[in-house]
């Protein structure tokens, strides 16, 4: 399609955090690995790689362009901006699917008797995006605990995904936090390939090395 040094990635990496107040959040364990191990690997081949992270403990991977973010509504408009420009656009993120109803403006006291919290679905990122894509090949991440395989497929059509790396989260040792994985790499054209288990970083250049044979 274009040469390894003209492609753009655009990636995202890691939680969100729904604050209720100043001081407290929603949010899940993700903590960036495999977003940060696709980054990597990606500007191992020469790719130009925009990189959009959640707070995460990682050092930043020098040679992307990175975008710190808090919230999966910021998330959002990060990714909405460079989107268009994208060839390859990989939604690793563990987004927050619910964030409180209301924000605090002030520190909800302790005090109070009892805290009754109302929360409201996040916009779905991934599916927002992929619905207008062009030329741009989509890629998904699926956490499941059951049925794997047609929850993930599933996903993937519902996402307009090209492809999706589903992550079985009943695996000791997989999904969340852990330094390996298994998944399996699905294809919208129907096709199905278990990966791993293997390191996280090894997971990171097998997928991107998929991805690569599609964009020669
Ligand atoms: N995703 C997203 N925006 C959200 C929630 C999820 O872009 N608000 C993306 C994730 O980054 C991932 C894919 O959607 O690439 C699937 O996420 P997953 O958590 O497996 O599924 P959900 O869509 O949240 O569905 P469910 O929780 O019902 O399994």
């Amino acid at each position: 399609m274009s040469n390894a040094s003209s492609i753009r990635c655009l990636i995202t990496a890691g939680p969100t955090r729904e604050f209720l107040d100043p001081v407290r959040f929603l949010s899940n364990p993700s903590t960036g690995k495999m977003g940060y191990a696709l980054a990597e690997a990606a500007l191992r081949l020469g790719w130009n790689v925009d990189l959009v992270a959640g707070p995460v403990n990682l050092p930043e991977p020098e040679g992307t362009i990175f975008y710190p973010v808090v919230s999966a509504e910021e998330m959002y408009h990060q990714v909405d901006a460079l989107f268009d420009a994208c060839d390859l656009f990989i939604m690793a993120a563990a987004v927050s699917d619910f964030r409180p109803s209301q924000y605090l403006p002030q520190k909800e006291k302790k005090s109070v008797a009892s805290l009754r919290l109302e929360l409201e679905p996040t916009r779905d990122i991934l599916a927002t995006l992929a619905e207008r894509k062009l030329n741009q090949t989509v890629v998904g991440f699926a956490a499941e605990t059951e049925n794997l395989e047609p929850n993930a497929r599933a996903k993937l059509v519902a996402k307009n995904c090209d492809f999706i790396v589903a992550n079985d989260l009943s695996q000791p040792g997989a999904g969340f936090a852990a330094d390996t994985n298994t998944v399996i790499f699905l294809a919208a054209n129907g096709s199905n390939e278990t990966l791993g288990p293997a390191l996280k970083t090894d997971l990171a250049t097998q997928i991107i090395d998929r991805l690569a044979a599609r964009h020669h």
